[in-house]
C-alpha cells in the first residue's frame, strides 16, 4: 500500500539517520577527523599525539558526567557485549542478579550463566515492562540495563545498595548521556560508544568505582580462575591510567566519540537531557494522539527518553513502508528489534537526532498511512 509513497520535498528531513546505533554521526565530526590529516590516523597509539587525545576523552566524559573525583574512566576493544562477559569472568565473586526486561539485558545475564563458577540468577518481566533493580541477599553484583534498546525501556531509579560489598554495575549503552543517574550509587557504568555518544562500534568505556576497581584487582591477584588476558581488568585499567588501550584501538572511532562528548560539553548534561525530554514528549504524544499507533511501553514510568518503540495497528506493514523510505533515503533504520517481531518503529532520540526533524519524520508516517489509496 505504500509502493506509490512519495515523501514531500518540505518534509524530507535533514539527515535521513533516525536508527539506534550505529547511530547518526555528524559529517562535521567525520569532516574534522578528515583535517586531522597525518597527525592522528597511522600514528602509534603509545605516542603523545594519539594518547593526547585518549586524555582529551577521557577528561571530557569526566566533565560531563561531573564524576567523582575517585571514579576512572577504563576504555577497551569489544563494546558492550565483550564488556558482559569481562565482568563475569573478573567482577563476579560468587553470585550476579540481572533484571531482564529484552534482548541486551537477557544477553548479559546468559552470558554469565555460561561461566561455571559463578553463578546468574534473574528476574525478569515480559518484554514491553520495565522493571527496577534491588538489592537482594546473596549476591555480589547486581546487573541492570539503564535503557533496553530491544524494547525501549528505561529504568526509573537505580537505589543505593545497602551492603558495602555488593557493586551495581550498569550498562548504559544507549542511555548514557541522556539519562540522569547518580553515580554515588553505581560502581560500574559502561557502554559502547555507537548511540548517543555518536561514534562507531567496537570500543566499551566503563566508569569505575574505587570499590569496583579493587574488587576486580583482587580477584586477579587471588589467581583462582581463569581469565583471558585480552578479558583482564589490571590491563584494562592500567592501560587506561596511561591514556592508552590494553591493544590497539581504532583511533577514528576515539577521536569520533570524542568530537561528540564535546558538542555535548558545550550545552552540558542538563540541558542535553531536556531537550531529550522535549523530543520523547513530542513522539509520544503523536503516539497517543493516532487511532493507528500507540506507545509498546504501556506504563511512562520505564518510557525511555532515548529511544521510542511504537506499535502500529497491523493493517499497516511497517516493513513495506520502511522500505519505500529507505529507497528514498529520506529515512532510514526505524524498522524494530528483529527477534521482537512486532508491527513496530523504533526510533532514536539520541542528541544528535533533531526536534524538527522528528518532527518531519512523524509527518511523513502520519501523511503515509493516512492519505486516501
Ligand atoms: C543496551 C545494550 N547493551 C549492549 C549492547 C551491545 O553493544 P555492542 O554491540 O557494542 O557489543 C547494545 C547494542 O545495541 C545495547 O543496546
Amino acid at each position: 500500500m505504500f509502493e506509490n509513497f512519495q515523501v514531500p520535498q518540505n518534509l524530507i528531513p535533514s539527515d535521513p539517520r533516525f536508527g539506534v546505533g550505529p547511530s547518526l554521526i555528524p559529517i562535521e565530526a567525520v569532516e574534522a577527523l578528515a583535517k586531522s590529516g597525518t597527525k592522528l590516523l597511522g600514528t602509534s597509539h603509545r605516542q603523545m599525539p594519539v594518547r593526547n587525545l585518549v586524555k582529551e576523552l577521557q577528561d571530557d566524559i569526566r566533565a560531563y558526567f561531573k564524576l567523582p573525583e575517585d571514579y576512572e574512566v577504563v576504555l577497551g576493544n569489544g563494546g558492550a557485549t565483550f564488556f558482559f562477559d569481562m565482568i563475569g569472568l573478573g567482577l563476579v565473586e560468587k553470585s550476579s542478579l540481572h533484571f531482564v526486561c529484552g534482548e541486551f539485558s537477557d544477553k548479559w545475564y546468559r552470558s554469565h550463566k555460561n561461566i561455571p563458577w559463578i553463578n546468574a540468577q534473574e528476574m525478569r518481566v515480559d518484554f514491553g515492562e520495565g522493571i527496577n533493580p534491588v538489592e537482594l541477599d546473596g549476591h555480589d553484583v547486581i546487573c541492570c540495563t539503564l535503557n533496553e534498546t530491544s524494547t525501549g525501556v528505561q529504568l526509573s531509579q537505580i537505589p543505593k545498595l545497602r551492603n558495602p560489598d555488593t557493586l551495581m554495575v550498569v550498562d548504559a549503552t544507549s542511555g548514557a548521556g541522556q539519562i540522569k543517574v547518580d553515580f554515588k550509587n553505581i560502581d560500574v557504568y559502561y557502554f559502547s560508544p555507537q548511540k548517543v555518544f555518536a561514534a562507531d562500534g567496537g570500543l566499551y568505556i566503563a566508569i569505575m568505582s574505587p570499590k569496583a576497581v579493587e574488587r576486580a584487582l583482587r580477584i586477579e591477584k587471588d589467581n583462582s580462575r581463569f581469565i583471558p588476558v585480552s578479558m583482564k581488568f589490571s590491563h584494562a585499567i592500567e592501560n587506561s591510567r596511561c591514556n592508552q588501550t590494553y591493544n590497539t584501538p581504532s583511533i577514528a572511532n576515539i577521536f569520533l566519540m570524542n568530537e561528540q562528548v564535546k558538542l555535548m560539553n558545550k550545552m552540558g548534561e542538563d540541558k542535553v537531557i531536556a531537550e531529550a525530554k522535549r523530543k520523547a514528549h513530542l513522539m509520544y504524544s503523536w503516539a497517543e494522539e493516532k487511532s493507528y499507533l500507540s506507545p509498546y511501553i504501556k506504563n511512562p514510568e520505564f518510557r525511555s527518553q532515548a529511544v521510542i518503540t511504537i506499535d502500529v495497528d497491523p493493517k499497516y506493514k511497517v516493513d513495506d513502508l520502511t522500505k519505500v523510505l529507505r529507497a528514498q533515503n529520506v529515512v532510514v533504520d526505524i524498522d524494530g528489534y528483529r527477534k521482537l517481531g512486532r508491527n513496530q518503529f523504533r526510533i532514536a532520540l539520541f542528541h544528535n537526532v533533531t526536534y524538527e526533524n522528528l518532527e518531519k519524520l512523524t509527518k511523513i508516517i502520519s501523511l503515509a498511512i493516512e492519505r486516501p489509496s
